[in-house]
């Protein structure tokens, strides 16, 4: 590792013997977390590969972003703790903390504030774009097509190899996230357009252009604003996860900004990923009442029945999720507001809690409820349908993915991503004439 560049600490080395092979990996120290072995000449020196399909054990990139610690359940954005930004920021601060690597002074947020505030109209014509899909079309599905037509509108900012476009492109997808997320909910409810306000602040603006109609003034409740907003922070960045490794591999082949914002987009409507919060909702309403948690804990626990308790484990947390804490927190801050003190789905939800963190089978392999166990009650108390849920995590999602995604172009250390495979198919073996086959 180029350590001129790099936070990494040269550690020594490891020693790999395979065979008649012997081989030295040099070690790196983290500024915080594991060690990693520098395994880029493996290959040349041992003839072998490593293999480890889902990444396991694999540091793909060197990050100075954000850092998980799932056994003490810690997350940081920058180095600071996620529970104190849901506390004392709000989104647009952690976005400019997030891009920048510090918290900014005041004049640094007012310029960076009225910077996205002026991107979050789209062009015009993009509200073509809309009338194509059918109006009951999965937000996803539009927002995926919607994002990654961007780059036929904004040539001006597809040049990754120039650091100001790719700035421009940057505040432009966090602009504009909210305005097409709001957009793809208007477009399925049948309602007209409601463009951004630049009075309003970004969360308020995002509410208003969902909420909002024509024949009446719209008011943002501010308790269901800052709940939505510290929403976002929750959902910000979140290291190498599934969708930001699909924004960062499509940006190794130097894909313009846009495209491959879409390609995370794609990723995270997985229900194993950013789907899930959708998925753990209509989990929740088909348990409907408390009396059924038992039976879903069992078919969770039943290796014959794929059910999976949505909502619950995590790749990386083996220990309660910092966010899903900060999550409920805000669940309970909105159904207070809304007088829904007795939500079902929050009763369920509570009791399918319960019984999973005191069963030997969650606890034995360390699931825990992640952040998208309790989004789901939160986004829909607050009027969001199930399917937007999702593309409100995009929406949310979109400033990590650009941090990440700028890291990586800057990183010099980066090239195109192509993994290897072990192969285990036929050996070489001629063709065979049609007639001749069996
Ligand atoms: C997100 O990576 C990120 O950071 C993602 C994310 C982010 O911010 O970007 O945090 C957002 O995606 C959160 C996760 C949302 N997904 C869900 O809630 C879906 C339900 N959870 C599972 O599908 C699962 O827990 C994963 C996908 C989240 C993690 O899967 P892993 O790490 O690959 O673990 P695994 O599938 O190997 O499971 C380990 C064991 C297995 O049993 P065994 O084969 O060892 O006997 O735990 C079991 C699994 O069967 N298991 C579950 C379970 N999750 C895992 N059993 C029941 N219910 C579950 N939810």
């Amino acid at each position: 590792m180029n350590t001129k560049t790099s936070g990494a600490i040269p550690n020594g080395t490891a020693t790999l013997t395979y065979g008649n092979k012997r081989v030295e990996l040099p070690a790196f120290k983290a500024t915080e977390g594991p060690d990693v072995l520098d395994i880029r000449k493996l290959y040349g020196d041992a003839d072998v590969f490593t293999y480890d399909p889902g990444f396991t054990s694999t540091a793909s990139c060197e990050s100075n972003i954000t850092y998980i610690d799932g056994d003490l359940g810690v997350l940081l954005y920058r180095g600071y703790p996620i529970d104190q930004l849901a506390q004392h920021s709000h989104f647009l601060e952690v976005c400019y903390l997030l891009l920048n690597g510090e918290l900014p002074a005041p004049k640094e947020m007012e310029s960076f504030e009225s910077t996205i505030t002026y991107h979050t109209m789209v062009h015009e014509q993009i509200t073509q774009l809309f009338r194509a899909f059918r109006r009951d079309a999965h937000p996803m599905a539009v927002m995926v097509g919607v994002v990654g037509a961007l780059s036929a509108f904004y040539h001006d900012s597809t040049d990754i190899t120039d650091q100001r476009q790719r700035k421009i492109a940057s505040h432009r997808m966090i602009a504009k996230m909210p305005t097409i997320a709001a957009m793809a909910y208007k477009y399925s409810l049948g309602q007209p357009f409601v463009y951004p306000l630049n009075h309003l602040g970004y969360t308020e603006n995002f509410m208003r252009m969902c909420f909002a109609v024509p024949c009446e003034e719209y008011k943002v409740n501010p308790v269901l604003a800052k709940a939505l907003d510290t929403i976002f922070i929750l959902h910000a960045d979140h290291e190498q996860n599934a969708s930001t490794s699909t924004v960062r591999l499509a940006g190794s082949s130097g894909a313009n900004p846009f495209a491959c914002i879409a390609a995370g987009i794609a990723c995270l409507w997985g229900p194993a990923h950013g789907g899930a919060n959708e998925a753990a909702l209509k989990m929740l309403q088909e348990i409907g009442t408390v009396d059924r948690v038992p039976e879903y804990v069992k078919k969770a626990k039943d290796k014959s029945d794929p059910f999976r308790l949505m909502g619950f484990g995590h790749r990386v947390y083996k220990n309660y999720d910092p966010r899903a804490k900060v999550m409920r927190d805000q669940t309970y801050a909105v159904l207070d507001e809304l007088g829904k003190h007795d939500d079902p789905l929050l009763k369920t939800a509570l009791e399918l809690e319960r019984i999973a963190l005191q069963d030997d089978y969650f606890i034995e392999k360390k699931l825990y409820p992640n952040i998208d166990f309790y989004s789901g009650i939160t986004l829909k108390a607050l009027g969001f349908p199930t399917d937007m849920f999702t593309a409100l995590f995009a929406l949310a999602r979109t400033v990590g993915w650009v941090a990440q995604w700028q890291e990586m172009i800057e990183d010099p250390q980066q090239k195109i991503g192509r993994p290897r495979q072990i192969y285990t198919g036929p050996h070489r073996r001629d063709y065979i004439a049609a007639e001749k086959r069996g």
